[in-house]
């Protein structure tokens, strides 16, 4: 097989990112946007030893779940990668890419339980973020990053992202051609505008250019295009960033206009966003995925629920209200503070306690400390997608912890942490290996994906630990 080479071949089984498998003369060939059962024709891209990366030519037979995608940019942005397939099928192939990922990463068979949903295939994200860059012709480009990549696909609007998408991109570029700004060239480091970034809290927007410049010109133009376009109370910040890297905002946030953040609620629950605070971005299947986690937690008036990777606190202090107290970790400052007058307002600020720092710090000595006080206790992780550091997986599994309620974003992360917890992998000072005789104190007791990101490869999902001894 050959680079260029045009095949034929037909897709056997699901790879861990969505796309097509298919056998050819022994190697193994991943094919993005082609579905199991599918025959295709497709072109070489890259070939490795015993295995290959091609792209759909042609689809010869389409499985009975392939659909026409909504989005006109489908396969050339990477935001989404499921949009040609029936929404119920992309729930399927989610809950068999976690049982893969714990078959093929922790050695472990687990039942996957069906998929929890929200309300809306499309138009569900709260949260937006459209890098802006240059086309090397002098045209400032709108858009999403292609697949694996910093090269910006220009869009009008986006399906899965919320109603006024649309009217935002419409307002930023009248807003550039007027005052003649130029997109970021990363090779050069050059050019004005990075980034928009805009988050929805509750019908009101928290709107953020990252710039490389000190000052935002004709803010009050600005201002004034977007009162006009988009038909929401909004906060408009600059996030001044230089840095020749891809790490997304600088340092320093200057608020611009409006207030500073904005009050929401969630299972009766008050609580403020800030331009930093992590927020999921699905309202309605966030607030499905804090009740079952506050349900399978079993707390009581005697338990200690540690909550690491605790964001803005809002799950923390859900899990405040039926525990004895509640312990946040996490790393942003001001998602902590977000987190502290979150606890006053609700009332809980004797049962919550918020700390701000590493996990892989924090979280041992906590663990030490409130076992010693002899609380039933239980653990929540929610960590990023890389999942835990070895140093809290070492730490929850000495833990005791009655409980290890395991949030992920990624079930290729999860399978590895939940392995090393329940004893199926082990970490040998410097690598992950497979344990031949595995034993640890926790079994899986259920897994549970939430669909929290509609028509893309990513998932949520709940892996309960209980104690076995
Ligand atoms: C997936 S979010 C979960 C946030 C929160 N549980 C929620 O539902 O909103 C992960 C959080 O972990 C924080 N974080 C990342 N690395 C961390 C670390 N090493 N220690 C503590 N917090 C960390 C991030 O800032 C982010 O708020």
């Amino acid at each position: 097989m050959n680079k260029n080479d045009v095949r034929e071949g037909t897709v056997i089984a699901l790879g861990m990112n969505g796309e097509g498998v298919l056998k050819d003369n022994g190697i193994i060939v991943f094919v993005p946007f082609a579905l199991v059962g599918e025959k295709i024709r497709y072109k070489v891209l890259k070939v490795a030893s015993g295995y290959a990366y091609a792209k759909v030519e042609e689809v010869l037979t389409p499985a009975e779940e392939r659909i026409r995608p909504k989005c006109p940019v489908f396969g050339k942005c990477g935001g989404c990668q499921l949009q040609h397939v029936r929404y119920a099928f992309q729930l399927k192939l989610k809950e068999e890419n976690i049982t893969n990922c714990f078959r093929k990463i922790a050695f472990t068979e687990v039942s996957v339980k069906p998929t929890v949903r929200g309300d809306d295939e499309f138009r569900y994200r709260n949260k937006l973020q459209l890098p802006v860059s240059s086309d090397g012709h002098g045209r400032t480009l709108i858009g999403f990053y292609a697949e694996n990549s910093h090269r910006v696909v220009p869009v009008s609007d986006c399906p899965i992202n919320a109603v006024w998408t649309a009217d935002v991109i419409a307002a930023f570029k009248e807003y550039f051609e007027l005052c003649g700004l130029t997109g970021y060239d990363e090779k050069s480091n050059s050019g004005d505008i990075r980034e928009i970034a805009v988050k929805e809290v509750k019908g009101k927007l928290i709107i953020t250019v990252v710039a490389t410049l000190n000052d935002l010109p004709e803010k009050n133009k600005l201002i004034a295009i977007l009162q006009n376009k988009v038909k929401y109370v909004f906060a408009l910040y600059l996030n001044i960033n230089r840095a020749r890297s891809n790490v997304i905002y600088g340092e320093k946030f200057i608020h611009i206009y409006g207030s500073k953040d904005f009050a929401a609620d969630m299972l009766g629950i008050r609580y403020k966003v800030g331009v930093q605070s992590f927020m999921q971005v699905n309202d309605c299947v966030c607030a499905k995925l804090y009740s079952t986690v506050c349900a399978l937690a079993e707390a009581d008036e005697n338990t200690t629920v540690i909550d690491a990777y605790s964001g803005a606190g809002l799950m923390t202090a859900l899990l405040a209200k039926r525990a004895k107290k509640a312990i946040g970790i996490e790393i942003v400052p001001e998602a902590v503070s977000l987190a502290n007058l979150l606890a006053k307002q609700n009332g809980l600020e004797d049962k919550i306690s918020n700390y701000q720092g590493k996990c892989e710090e924090i979280l041992p000595d906590v663990i030490h400390r409130e076992k010693s006080e002899g609380n039933k206790t239980v653990i929540v992780l929610d960590p990023p997608r890389k999942g835990c550091d070895i140093k809290v997986i070492n730490a929850v599994k000495a833990s005791k912890a009655d409980r290890i309620i395991y949030v992920s974003c990624k079930p290729s992360t999860l399978a590895r942490d939940v392995g090393l917890i329940t004893g199926t992998l082990y970490h040998d000072g410097s690598e992950i290996k497979k344990a031949e005789n595995p034993c640890g104190d926790y079994v899986i007791d259920s897994v549970r994906p939430f669909d929290m990101f509609a028509q893309t490869k990513h998932v949520e999902t709940i892996c309960v630990l209980a104690r076995t001894k």
